[in-house]
């Protein structure tokens, strides 16, 4: 008998960890998204600062700031997908919902590259992460134009 109470135990862990996944409210989805694009927001500009020159590049916050930046990339998509959240205290335009493939494949364009600044940022060649810093930028920009409402 005893594999089977395993077993159960096992179905209601998995059970509980897909409902944990989604968001009790469309408002805490909203919050999170808006929190981590925050914080994206954030550790770019001071990586946006060494390639501007504003503030000395510095090899070793250089790349605290893109692995943090690579790590975020990955959190906020499911939170887009969540029903309902095109409405409320939120910039998104309901285009993710229409457009879900062209709305994922620009998050994983973006995880890709921020993958490759986390990299280049590590090996200390800041001319080649200045060069792929100019790439992300374009991610931000372009799903910013097509998905957000001005
Ligand atoms: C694949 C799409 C996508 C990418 C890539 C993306 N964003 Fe966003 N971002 C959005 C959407 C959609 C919103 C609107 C979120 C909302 O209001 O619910 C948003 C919102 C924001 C906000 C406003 C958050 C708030 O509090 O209202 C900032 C700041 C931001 N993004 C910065 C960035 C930066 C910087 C990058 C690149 C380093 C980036 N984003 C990359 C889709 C994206």
């Amino acid at each position: 008998m005893k594999p089977k109470i395993i077993a159960g135990v096992v179905i209601a862990l998995v059970v509980v960890s897909a409902a944990y996944a989604q968001f009790a409210k469309p408002e805490k989805a909203i919050k999170y998204r808006k929190s981590v694009m925050f914080l994206i927001a954030q550790h770019f500009g001071r990586m946006g600062a060494m390639v501007k020159g504003s503030t000395p590049y510095e090899k070793a916050a250089f790349a605290k700031n893109a692995a943090l930046v690579d790590t975020f990339s990955g959190l906020p998509w499911e939170a887009f997908m969540t029903p309902g959240t095109d409405k409320g205290d939120t910039t998104m335009s309901a285009s993710v919902f229409q457009k879900q493939a062209k709305f994922k494949a620009a998050a994983r364009s973006f995880e890709a590259d921020t993958a490759k600044l986390a990299e280049m940022a590590k090996s200390g060649n800041f001319d080649a992460a200045k060069a792929q810093f100019g790439k992300v930028a374009k991610n931000c920009k372009s799903c910013h134009t097509d998905f957000r409402v001005k």
